[in-house]
């Protein structure tokens, strides 16, 4: 398998491929993304359901560090960057967009699977982006990714329309709420004493 090409987000709109207004492109020209991954026929960017809470996340938490876990482009560890994270640090096992974007941001890109990543230490906010077929693996070992977290998690979890299994097990459990932001099914954690910040986001996505 041929491995993704890195193409400017300019390439893709001058080709048709990306239209000037698709939440992708209006994503990146906010955060400042130029270039994005393109495999197998599909673009990867940020997901806007994700951007959008992970923002509202940023802004409540004020976190110092932040875990960006299958960053694909670094989207997500630009805007925390904007919103004055300094310690960051992105995974993905094709790093080169995300190494292009971030560059003399400080921000440390490691590729790598994302699966088995163990930095030995915790970030007081997660978020994973994973592609779908990787959530149910993540839900089954979400006791890994909690070790990762300080204070807060954000994980995608598909499309909210094709994630309802996902939502029924995870509904369940404690210190974890689902929240859908356009048409995303997204599961927030949180670690003692930061419920509140959670329900804050998430009653705005009811
Ligand atoms: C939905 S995309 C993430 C998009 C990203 N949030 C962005 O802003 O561009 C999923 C990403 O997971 C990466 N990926 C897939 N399997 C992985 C693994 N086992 N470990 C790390 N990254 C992986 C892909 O290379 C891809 O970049």
């Amino acid at each position: 398998m041929d491995p993704p090409r890195i193409v400017r987000v300019d390439w893709l709109i001058e080709r048709g491929m990306l239209s000037e207004f698709s939440p992708t492109t209006l994503l990146c020209r906010r955060i400042g993304i130029k270039w994005l991954m393109l495999w197998e026929g599909f673009i990867y960017g940020p997901t806007p359901g994700l951007a959008e809470v992970l923002d509202l996340l940023l802004t409540r938490l004020k976190p110092k560090s932040m875990i960006d876990l299958y960053c694909g482009s670094g989207a997500f560890s630009k805007l925390a960057f904007m919103r004055g994270v300094r310690e960051i640090v992105c995974v993905d096992r094709f790093a080169e967009a995300a190494r292009r974007n971030l560059r003399g941001l400080g921000v440390e890109v490691v590729e790598g699977d994302a699966l088995s990543y163990s930095p030995g230490r915790v970030y007081d906010l997660v978020v994973a982006d994973p592609p779908e077929e990787l959530v149910e693996r993540i839900i089954k070992d979400l006791g890994r990714l909690r070790r990762l977290m300080g204070k807060i998690a954000v994980i995608w979890l598909g499309p909210y329309h094709r994630a309802g299994g996902r939502i029924r097990r995870l509904g369940g459990r404690r210190m974890v709420r689902v929240v859908e932001a356009w048409g995303d099914a997204l599961a927030l954690l949180w670690k003692p004493g930061y419920r509140e910040r959670v329900e804050s986001v998430a009653r705005l996505m009811e």
